[in-house]
Protein backbone atom coordinates (compact mmCIF):
# COMPACT_ATOMS: atom_id res chain seq x y z
CA UNK A 1 0.00 0.00 0.00
CA UNK A 2 1.18 3.64 -1.07
CA UNK A 3 1.27 5.64 2.00
CA UNK A 4 1.22 9.52 1.49
CA UNK A 5 3.61 10.35 4.38
CA UNK A 6 6.74 8.29 2.65
CA UNK A 7 7.01 12.02 0.78
CA UNK A 8 6.83 14.11 4.22
CA UNK A 9 4.47 16.56 4.20
CA UNK A 10 4.00 19.46 2.34
CA UNK A 11 6.54 22.17 3.15
CA UNK A 12 5.44 26.35 2.17
CA UNK A 13 7.03 27.44 -1.04
CA UNK A 14 7.17 30.93 0.49
CA UNK A 15 4.42 32.36 -2.43
CA UNK A 16 1.04 32.86 -0.64
CA UNK A 17 -0.68 32.48 -3.76
CA UNK A 18 0.89 29.01 -4.79
CA UNK A 19 0.41 28.00 -1.17
CA UNK A 20 -3.04 28.79 -0.88
CA UNK A 21 -3.60 26.76 -3.71
CA UNK A 22 -1.77 24.24 -2.51
CA UNK A 23 -3.44 23.61 0.71
CA UNK A 24 -6.99 23.72 -1.34
CA UNK A 25 -5.77 21.03 -3.23
CA UNK A 26 -4.15 19.06 0.02
CA UNK A 27 -7.42 18.92 1.39
CA UNK A 28 -9.69 17.91 -0.81
CA UNK A 29 -6.40 14.92 -1.45
CA UNK A 30 -6.47 14.51 2.82
CA UNK A 31 -10.29 13.69 3.00
CA UNK A 32 -9.93 11.46 0.26
CA UNK A 33 -6.91 9.27 1.91
CA UNK A 34 -8.34 9.24 5.31
CA UNK A 35 -10.65 7.14 3.81
CA UNK A 36 -13.34 9.46 2.72
CA UNK A 37 -14.99 8.36 -1.03
CA UNK A 38 -12.91 8.85 -3.80
CA UNK A 39 -15.65 8.85 -7.15
CA UNK A 40 -16.57 10.94 -9.51
CA UNK A 41 -17.70 13.88 -7.99
CA UNK A 42 -14.41 14.49 -5.48
CA UNK A 43 -11.63 13.44 -8.56
CA UNK A 44 -13.71 15.78 -10.87
CA UNK A 45 -13.61 18.76 -8.01
CA UNK A 46 -9.71 17.70 -7.59
CA UNK A 47 -9.16 17.91 -10.92
CA UNK A 48 -10.51 21.32 -11.55
CA UNK A 49 -9.12 22.77 -8.07
CA UNK A 50 -5.70 21.15 -9.70
CA UNK A 51 -5.46 22.62 -13.49
CA UNK A 52 -6.59 25.89 -11.94
CA UNK A 53 -3.48 25.95 -9.71
CA UNK A 54 -1.60 24.53 -12.84
CA UNK A 55 -2.21 27.35 -15.05
CA UNK A 56 -1.48 29.78 -11.61
CA UNK A 57 2.03 28.27 -11.98
CA UNK A 58 2.36 28.31 -15.79
CA UNK A 59 1.81 31.91 -15.66
CA UNK A 60 5.07 31.70 -13.25
CA UNK A 61 7.58 30.20 -15.35
CA UNK A 62 8.93 32.59 -17.65
CA UNK A 63 11.31 32.80 -15.26
CA UNK A 64 12.39 29.42 -15.55
CA UNK A 65 14.87 27.89 -18.44
CA UNK A 66 13.27 26.29 -21.17
CA UNK A 67 14.48 22.78 -20.51
CA UNK A 68 12.91 23.10 -17.28
CA UNK A 69 10.27 24.86 -17.69
CA UNK A 70 9.32 21.98 -20.16
CA UNK A 71 10.31 19.12 -17.49
CA UNK A 72 7.74 21.40 -15.11
CA UNK A 73 4.71 21.63 -17.50
CA UNK A 74 5.30 17.97 -18.82
CA UNK A 75 5.10 16.93 -14.99
CA UNK A 76 1.53 18.85 -14.83
CA UNK A 77 0.05 17.42 -17.91
CA UNK A 78 0.94 13.89 -16.56
CA UNK A 79 -0.48 14.48 -13.54
CA UNK A 80 -3.37 15.50 -14.94
CA UNK A 81 -3.67 12.84 -17.13
CA UNK A 82 -3.29 10.44 -14.15
CA UNK A 83 -6.23 12.06 -12.41
CA UNK A 84 -8.50 11.60 -15.71
CA UNK A 85 -7.36 7.83 -15.86
CA UNK A 86 -9.11 7.48 -12.52
CA UNK A 87 -12.14 9.51 -13.01
CA UNK A 88 -12.27 7.36 -15.94
CA UNK A 89 -12.27 4.51 -13.91
CA UNK A 90 -15.15 6.22 -11.66
CA UNK A 91 -17.26 7.05 -14.70
CA UNK A 92 -17.60 3.33 -15.92
CA UNK A 93 -18.34 2.48 -11.53
CA UNK A 94 -15.29 0.75 -11.20
CA UNK A 95 -13.98 1.15 -7.90
CA UNK A 96 -10.68 3.76 -7.61
CA UNK A 97 -8.88 2.86 -4.37
CA UNK A 98 -7.14 3.79 -1.08
CA UNK A 99 -3.79 3.35 -3.29
CA UNK A 100 -4.67 5.49 -5.87
CA UNK A 101 -5.94 8.27 -4.20
CA UNK A 102 -2.40 8.27 -1.95
CA UNK A 103 -0.25 8.02 -5.01
CA UNK A 104 -1.95 11.00 -6.24
CA UNK A 105 -1.58 12.61 -2.36
CA UNK A 106 2.22 11.37 -2.72
CA UNK A 107 3.46 12.87 -6.24
CA UNK A 108 1.89 16.68 -5.08
CA UNK A 109 3.29 16.60 -1.95
CA UNK A 110 6.99 15.81 -3.73
CA UNK A 111 5.95 18.05 -6.30
CA UNK A 112 5.18 20.71 -4.46
CA UNK A 113 8.13 20.02 -2.17
CA UNK A 114 10.64 20.03 -5.52
CA UNK A 115 9.80 21.52 -8.49
CA UNK A 116 7.28 24.13 -7.45
CA UNK A 117 9.70 25.44 -4.57
CA UNK A 118 12.51 25.71 -7.80
CA UNK A 119 10.05 27.60 -9.38
CA UNK A 120 8.96 30.00 -6.90
CA UNK A 121 12.94 30.85 -5.94
CA UNK A 122 13.72 31.36 -9.62
CA UNK A 123 10.79 33.82 -9.76
CA UNK A 124 12.08 36.00 -6.26
CA UNK A 125 15.52 35.94 -7.63
CA UNK A 126 14.39 37.43 -10.76
CA UNK A 127 12.80 39.89 -8.90
CA UNK A 128 16.12 40.62 -6.69
CA UNK A 129 17.92 41.10 -9.66
CA UNK A 130 19.14 45.20 -10.17
CA UNK A 131 17.62 47.40 -12.37
CA UNK A 132 19.02 47.90 -16.28
CA UNK A 133 20.80 51.23 -16.18
CA UNK A 134 20.60 53.05 -19.05
CA UNK A 135 23.09 53.99 -21.06
CA UNK A 136 21.78 56.47 -22.53
CA UNK A 137 19.66 58.51 -19.15
CA UNK A 138 24.04 58.15 -17.96
CA UNK A 139 25.42 59.84 -20.63
CA UNK A 140 22.18 62.65 -20.58
CA UNK A 141 23.89 63.44 -17.57
CA UNK A 142 27.27 64.39 -18.94
CA UNK A 143 28.50 67.86 -20.25
CA UNK A 144 27.64 68.37 -23.80
CA UNK A 145 31.03 67.78 -25.28
CA UNK A 146 31.56 64.29 -23.32
CA UNK A 147 28.33 63.04 -24.14
CA UNK A 148 29.07 64.01 -27.85
CA UNK A 149 32.26 62.38 -28.14
CA UNK A 150 30.89 59.13 -26.24
CA UNK A 151 28.15 59.36 -28.30
CA UNK A 152 29.97 59.45 -31.48
FE1 LIG B 1 1.94 23.42 -7.30
FE1 LIG C 1 4.00 22.54 -10.31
Amino acid sequence: MTHAPDGGSLIPTGSGVIDAEHGAILDLLSAMTAGGPVGKAELAALRHEVAEHFATETAEMAVLAVERRERHELAHRNYLASIDALLAIAERGDPVTGDDANRLMLWFIVHSNTADTELVEAARRAGDEPPMISMDDWLDSLDEADRDVLRS
